[in-house]
């Protein structure tokens, strides 16, 4: 039974496209402007923890109207500062409204000492620290009393002298941790490119049964031989094609459509999800026809047509 299934058999999952919620397009979203398009919303608690105001009552309206799944920006997992007592209690309240699946963050670390750095910055890929951060994860779920999830990052150096590649750290933290893989194909994409490697042999290696969510995003070109990951533009048939090749692979699975710059007019933002929904679809076809004995050769990363 993967990750996903085990998750599936306690309680009702969102599958297919959703939106990334944000403060430029609650309001509309609240009154029902993107209701039939994505299939739910992610957000940031961290966004919403302390905020007063017409936001606790817009995101009250926006949970009538989509199930939600929530990613947090600040839990540090990377980070060898103990966790805020503080941080936690507020969390797990707010999670314990909106009863997400799971909780996901970064395989990161974004502050210290108390300091928070705004920034997602990658930890050496050692036995040690993956052990750390597995604790860490351990600690996180059982505070929160809820399934955890990690993301793999987009990362642009090597911190510290690396033992293990990105993917045997990932598998480590996964495994020793049993948590669950948030895993973002533009992340994989955009460090292939800049690190010089097969983003699809980067994939095969990964236990796509820990897969219990996608992100896909845009990315920027910052010099000939850099990209950065902006989610500030639409995304790459490079990233369709990787998402298309999980979801065949995995089956349904909630996919979230990142966007936080350039931030373009919320109609534009749900064709993208209707663009992304028609390759989803076409990779649940080849999945399911796989499942029922199909062909297996209609597979191929390099299939994905979309308008
Ligand atoms: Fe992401």
């Amino acid at each position: 039974m993967s990750m996903f299934e085990a998750i599936l058999s306690t309680r009702s999952v969102p599958t297919g496209i959703g939106l990334g919620l944000r403060a430029r397009f609650i309001d509309r979203v609240a009154r029902g402007a993107a209701d039939g398009v994505p299939t739910f919303v992610e957000l940031c608690p961290e966004n919403y923890m302390h905020r007063g105001g017409r936001s606790p009552a817009r995101l009250e309206e926006v949970a009538q109207r989509f199930p939600v799944i929530c990613h947090g920006l600040m839990m540090s997992l990377g980070s060898t500062d103990p966790f805020e007592d503080a941080y936690f209690a507020q969390l797990r309240a707010f999670l314990d409204r909106y009863d997400p699946p799971w909780h996901s963050d970064h395989l990161c670390w974004s502050g210290l000492h108390g300091a928070v750095l705004h920034d997602l910055l990658p930890v050496p890929f050692t036995s040690a620290v993956a052990r750390r951060v597995a604790s860490r994860v351990v600690e996180a779920r059982d505070r929160l009393e809820r399934p955890m999830a990690v993301e793999n990052i987009s990362w642009y150096a090597e911190l510290g002298a690396s033992q293990l590649d990105e993917v045997e750290f990932l598998v480590e933290i996964l495994e020793r941790a049993d948590c669950g893989l948030l895993l973002d194909v533009n992340n994989v994409f955009v460090n292939a490119q800049n690190h010089g490697f097969d983003p699809l042999a980067w994939l095969e290696r990964i236990p796509l049964e820990r897969v219990v969510q996608l992100h896909v995003a845009g990315h920027e070109s910052w010099e000939e031989d850099l990209i950065i990951d902006t989610h500030g533009a639409t995304v790459r048939d490079e990233v369709y094609e990787l998402m298309a090749w999980v979801i065949e692979r995995t089956g349904p699975r909630p996919v979230l459509l990142e966007r936080d710059s350039n931030i373009p007019p919320l109609p534009e933002l749900l064709d993208e999800i209707r663009r992304l929904d028609g390759v989803y679809q076409q990779a649940l076809s080849r999945w399911e026809a796989d499942r029922s004995g199909g062909s297996a050769d209609v597979r191929t990363a390099k299939a994905v047509g979309h308008a």
